[in-house]
């Protein structure tokens, strides 16, 4: 993995320029707070990155995907204290739940980064000392407005009633000796970087807000704390721990150093990345952090995609306002794949969006249950009972399937690639529906009892299970597990590359039995019922 690039060291201050270009993409999300265990908005948020990551797979891009949790937060230090036991010790603890929800989910990550990390320390204090060494920090007074919630400092001009708008509590004064980072010393040259990048932040009308943000005067920000002894020491005065942003921020790079031990990746996959999030912390990833990686040397990242908060009446889901939906739970009685479609396709990714548990159960049954999984349970059965199991008939160069079958095949990568993670995926189900229309409209039955009609039998059947075999190549990115059986049952190899999607693949084969359900009816639970 070396490149030219990769030998040219940058000095702080000093862009680093990289030349490889190749196919390769690297996603990220956040990383979250361990005060508390996961709600339905983090998986949220981990779903649409395993969506992304999975989809460029398929088209055979090298990909690497991040996630983890960020632990040197005030808040989670309390919590510890609130438990009386150590720090580490709680993290070491509640990492373990942390974890489960993207093996839970199924999402195939490539590391799961915990800030308590020995790389991810000790490049926290390399990073931070390059910008030192460029003359970015210096030491002053803070005395203001913290949110704890937020973990961010606070201006009266940006609260409520006396209180943070998001976590509905009056942020605490703290008043010490910090060291601060000249961030307004990177005013022109980042509106200078948006002015000529229109695509570096996603959707266009959170692009907007940042560049006014940034217009509106930056002012430096603290990036240490006195009080607080969990946390990096900072190299040059270990007295003061990195405040945790600028702690957490760097694990898209320090990630790079150390998930694969003896490899540096950082010159294959940083030129690459992009970041996910909600407009929670939009401007510590718009703003801060790409001031920041210019101060240490770095390119900034490719592309940040901010999509909407899941809403419950109105309100962010969060814990703090004590309306957190457990994914874990929905996933034991819905399963991954249905949680991942919701997710997908209930709110426009990029906007906000109100969840309910009613909405999950009535895609499951309708659009998973009856769409999806009858059609392949009709299809199988059909082939089962009116050819014996096999699969025979061909390809028809201009059937109407053919060319619905293109349109999906450069259509569905264009809208992923601009972060479209619902448009790509209502373009898969209007494929299912095509489908299910044609089942009614040829009526397979009523041919099956002409024998003269044979040619005809096979023609339809072909294409329904071509279909079939495409929609679940077109679906493995949002149902991983539903993807393979699909094929299983049509009797097709496990090929799911993105070249797959297109007409005339389908193997014949003999021995297909009327498939199984995939999604089976689920009792209501008793407190639905109730
Ligand atoms: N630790 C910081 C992030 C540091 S990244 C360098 C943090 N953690 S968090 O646990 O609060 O996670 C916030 C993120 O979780 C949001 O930006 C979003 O990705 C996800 N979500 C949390 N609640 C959500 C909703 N209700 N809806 C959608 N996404 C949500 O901030």
């Amino acid at each position: 993995m070396q490149t030219e690039a990769m030998q040219t060291e940058a000095m702080p201050g000093e862009t680093r320029r990289l030349s490889w270009t190749a196919m390769r993409f690297y996603v990220t999300t956040p990383i979250y707070y361990v005060n508390d265990k996961p709600h339905i908005g983090h998986a949220y948020t981990t779903i649409a990155a395993d969506i992304l990551a999975r989809h460029h797979r398929q088209r055979g891009e090298e990909t690497f995907f991040l996630t983890g949790v960020d632990e040197h937060a005030t808040k989670v230090w309390r919590v510890a204290e609130q438990q009386g036991i150590p720090a580490q010790e709680y993290v070491d603890r509640i990492a373990v739940a942390w974890r489960e929800l993207p093996a839970r989910l199924n999402a195939q990550t490539d590391f799961f980064l915990r800030t308590s990390d020995a790389g991810h320390k000790e490049f926290v204090r390399d990073f931070l000392q390059r910008i030192y060494d460029n003359d970015d920090v210096y030491e002053d007074v803070y005395a203001g407005l913290y949110c704890v919630g937020c973990e961010a400092f606070k201006t009266e001009a940006e609260l409520v009633d006396g209180k943070c708008p998001l976590h509905n509590v009056e942020p605490e004064w703290i008043e010490e000796k910090n060291y601060f980072f000249r961030l307004s010393k990177y005013q022109d040259q980042l509106l200078a970087l948006l002015d000529s990048r229109a695509e570096f932040v996603q959707p266009s009308f959170r692009f907007n807000e940042v560049r006014s943000f940034i217009a509106g005067g930056l002012r430096d920000f603290s990036i240490s704390r006195a009080g607080q002894p969990w946390g990096i020491p900072l190299p040059w005065d270990e007295s003061q721990v990195a405040y945790v942003w600028a702690d957490a921020l760097v694990n898209y790079l320090s990630a790079l150093t150390y998930a694969r031990p003896g490899e540096d990746l950082r010159e294959a996959f940083w030129p690459e990345v992009r970041h996910l999030m909600a407009q929670d912390i939009i401007r510590f990833h718009c703003v801060y952090w790409p001031a920041m990686l210019l101060s240490a040397g770095y390119e900034v990242p490719k592309q940040i995609f901010i999509h909407g908060y899941l809403l419950l009446d109105e309100l962010k889901i969060s814990k703090s306002l004590g309306n957190a939906i457990d994914p874990l739970e929905l996933i034991d009685r819905f399963g991954a794949d249905a949680v991942r479609y919701w997710c997908a396709r209930a709110v426009p990714f990029g906007q906000d969006g109100s969840a309910s548990l009613s909405a999950i159960a009535d895609r499951y049954e309708r659009e998973l249950g009856n769409d999806l999984g009858n059609l392949l349970s009709r299809t199988t059965a059909m082939i089962a009972r009116f050819t014996c199991g096999s699969l025979r008939g061909g390809p028809q160069g201009s059937s109407a399937l053919a060319a619905s079958i293109q349109a999906l095949q450069t259509q569905v990568p264009e809208d992923i690639d601009r972060f479209d993670i619902t448009g790509a995926i209502d373009r898969v189900w209007a494929l299912v529906r095509d489908l299910n229309r044609h089942v009614t409209e040829t009526k397979p039955w009523e041919i099956a009892k002409d024998e003269t009609r044979a040619d005809e039998l096979d023609q339809v059947l072909y294409d329904l299970a071509e279909g079939l075999r495409v929609t679940a190549v077109a679906l493995a990115a949002y149902l991983p597990e539903t993807a393979p059986k699909i094929l299983a049952a049509l009797g097709q190899p496990q090929e799911l590359g993105w070249d797959q999607v297109a007409y005339g693949r389908l193997v014949a084969t003999d021995g297909i039995e009327a498939a199984p359900p995939l999604f089976p009816r689920i009792e209501p639970a008793a407190a639905d019922a109730a």
